[in-house]
């Protein structure tokens, strides 16, 4: 039975922005099986987090327009409206079978190979990138690195040109149309925005498809083209959809997993030291660290595929659920001290924060080594570095979590 001394939660609530930890221990001490009023349940504990995610027979993704109506309400034209009608496409949303069949083909084509051989580049835009800003000793790292990074190694994966003079609109457009993933009814300007900014997305990728047939090269774009031969290849619009997926997913959680690690050194500096002093040894066990502590994608949520119980509480077929991953990753009962972050921890990589199951993240290996190559190099290069941690700029939005700027000295 829910507790009613845990208020309801919201992902509106401000105070989840500056620290949403006070709020998920709260949840999953006093309530780990909690009914929020928006007619959903949430889950926090580590172990039914990621039990949720694994248990492929009992969660699910379900009835896509059911669940956005839960939303909105019962009349709501959710297919008339283009960003729910692309999301409702992305492989992540889909159950088996449609989802097993496109997410083989994507991971038969951003192979374990493919992703390995990038090191040396992602090195190499590493260093440019640290070159670029070196010499100035101050700026935002968001703007200028954080970001940089990832949207640099996605263009060079799918073949685009970095310095395509449309690519600053594709960015926007990603962060302005990927807020159809949060978990509530989105403003009638938020929607329209969506809407418009993914059509944009639309345009851009069609037209690199259509290029990449006529003109196969060695690239992420064209072996999405080819993956599945002439049986089973996807689509010209499957095509369309996975790459606005790959490029949005691929920059926007690395992007933060970059920040929100720096922001977490500067409020533990002994740990910028021990990084500093040896930066290869800890480079990796940073980046485990930082996606545990505090991770850029905060939840996700499954319906429930039939009647079935968490720990006692029966959840009827239909209903959702909210899996706090940011709750699970500082559960006390998996990780000792889990509100410090101390990059030596042992079962860091026992994380949730690259979900589980059949929807695994399938970018895990290349944000890992995103984030291996930007740690070690950053220590090893800007060792002085210091950011402003009185008022980090959180980002809107409850999902993804990172900052829209962090000023830093160097
Ligand atoms: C720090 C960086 C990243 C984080 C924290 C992250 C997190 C996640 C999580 C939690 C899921 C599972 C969602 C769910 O089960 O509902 C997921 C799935 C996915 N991720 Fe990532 N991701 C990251 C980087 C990437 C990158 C670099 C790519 C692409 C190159 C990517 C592509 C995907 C895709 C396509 C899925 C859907 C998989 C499926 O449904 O089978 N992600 N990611």
């Amino acid at each position: 039975m829910t507790d009613v001394r845990v208020p309801s939660f919201s992902p509106d609530d401000a105070s989840l922005k500056a620290d949403p930890y006070i709020a998920f221990a709260r949840l999953r001490e006093e309530d780990p099986i909690h009914r929020s009023d928006l007619g959903y349940w949430v889950v926090s504990r580590h172990e039914d987090v990621r039990g949720v995610l694994m248990n492929r027979d009992d969660f699910g993704q379900g009835d896509f327009v059911e669940n956005i109506r839960l939303f909105y309400g019962r009349d709501f034209d959710v297919m008339g409206q283009r960003g729910y009608k692309w999301l409702s496409e992305v492989f992540l949303m889909q159950d088996p079978p449609h989802h097993t069949r496109v997410r083989g083909l994507v991971t038969g084509a951003l192979t374990a190979k493919r992703v390995r051989a990038m090191e040396p580049r992602i090195r190499e835009i590493t260093d440019r990138l640290i070159d670029s800003l070196a010499g100035d000793g101050r700026g935002d790292l968001i703007a200028r690195f954080a970001y940089e990074l990832p949207v640099r190694v996605m263009c060079d994966m799918l073949g685009i040109d970095p310095e395509d003079e449309r690519l600053p609109a594709v960015i926007d457009a990603i962060a302005q149309s990927f807020i159809v993933f949060e978990a509530r009814a989105l403003t009638d300007a938020e929607l329209a925005t969506a809407n418009t900014q993914i059509g944009v997305l639309q345009d851009f990728f069609e037209v690199l498809f259509d290029e990449r047939k006529a003109v196969p090269q060695d690239d992420l774009a064209t072996a999405l083209v080819q993956a599945g031969g002439a049986e089973d290849a996807l689509s010209h619009d499957e095509l369309v959809t996975v790459a606005i997926g790959l490029f949005g997913a691929g920059f926007e959680t690395t992007a933060h997993m970059i920040g929100n690690g720096l922001l977490s050194f500067s409020r533990f500096p002994d740990q910028w030291q021990s990084l500093v002093a040896n930066p290869a040894a800890f480079a990796a066990g940073t980046v485990d660290e930082v996606l545990r502590y505090e991770s850029s994608l905060i939840a996700t949520y499954r319906t429930a595929l039939r009647a079935t119980q968490i720990r006692g509480q029966t959840i009827a077929k239909g209903e959702k659920i909210l899996t706090l991953i940011g709750a699970g990753n500082r559960d006390p009962r998996m990780f000792d001290n889990p509100d410090s972050f101390d990059i030596g921890r042992d079962n860091a990589a026992r994380h949730l924060s690259f979900g589980g199951g059949i929807h695994f993240c399938v970018g895990a290996e290349l944000a890992r080594l995103e984030g291996r190559v930007a740690f070690e190099r950053l220590a090893t290069r800007l060792p002085g570095l210091k950011v402003d941690t009185e008022a980090p700029a959180w980002r809107d939005g409850f999902l993804f979590r990172g900052m829209s700027t962090l000023p830093a000295r160097w």
